[in-house]
């Protein structure tokens, strides 16, 4: 690798044949001790974790979208959120689980945009970091109804995305998201329960009526 991180990430996405087959050969690459994988922090997301506080989770169910090498996904299981995360990456899921081998979050390979029939309206808590923005822009509005369709009634989803202002589209990746794209989340009888920007990104929260009429 001679690029920083994020430029090697970008090199490999351009030159894809698909939007997502990308991901899979950098964490390949990882594992090989050949790149670095950006967003590999070791800690979960700051805004994830200032929303979270201490909340407790136990007797709640958590889905973790584009878990990437589960940083956030091994934070709610420790605040007790009975948790499944999923990444299209085989080798990040594989990559995740030998290094959590005592993990207690449920880690599965799976495409957003063709998930699971049973994870409609099946999660308390759905928190989505950074995947949307990394799919170009024409995903976009079938990834967030996927990711909205999978809180339960009742339920809470939680968006963490950078922001971009007008319709310019970015040479991404990520593509990060205007404000109708994160209002939109707001799709197949979610509320928006709180949205909030600072100079760069996102953090927004949606509910689902705990009773559908
Ligand atoms: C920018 S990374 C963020 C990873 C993680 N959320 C984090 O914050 O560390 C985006 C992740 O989404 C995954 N991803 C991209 N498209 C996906 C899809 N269609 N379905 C599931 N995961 C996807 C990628 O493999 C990658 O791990």
């Amino acid at each position: 690798m001679t690029n920083d991180p994020d430029t090697h990430a970008r090199a490999l996405a351009a030159a894809s044949e698909s939007p997502t087959d990308w991901f899979e050969e950098l964490y390949n690459q990882a594992q090989r001790g050949d790149a670095i994988v950006p967003w590999d922090r070791g800690t979960p997301h700051d805004l994830l974790a200032s929303w979270a506080g201490d909340r407790d989770g136990a007797g709640l169910h958590a889905l973790v979208v584009g878990c990437g090498l589960g940083r956030d996904s091994e934070y709610l299981a420790s605040l007790h959120y009975e948790t499944v995360a999923f990444d299209v990456s085989p080798t990040a899921v594989a990559s995740t689980r030998d290094r959590f081998p005592g993990t207690a979050v449920d880690y599965r390979v799976a495409d957003l945009l063709d998930p699971p029939a049973d994870w409609h309206h099946a999660f308390d808590l759905v928190v989505e970091s950074l995947t949307v923005q990394a799919l170009p822009v024409p995903l976009h509005e079938a990834a967030i109804e996927r990711v909205a369709s999978f809180v339960a009634p009742g339920g809470t989803l939680l968006v963490i995305a950078a922001a971009r202002d007008g319709e310019a589209r970015p040479e991404g990746p990520p593509w990060p998201l205007t404000r109708t794209e994160i209002e939109s989340f707001a799709t197949g009888g979610l509320t928006p329960h709180d949205i909030v920007r600072d100079e760069i990104r996102w953090r927004a929260e949606f509910r689902r009526p705990a009773t559908t009429s």
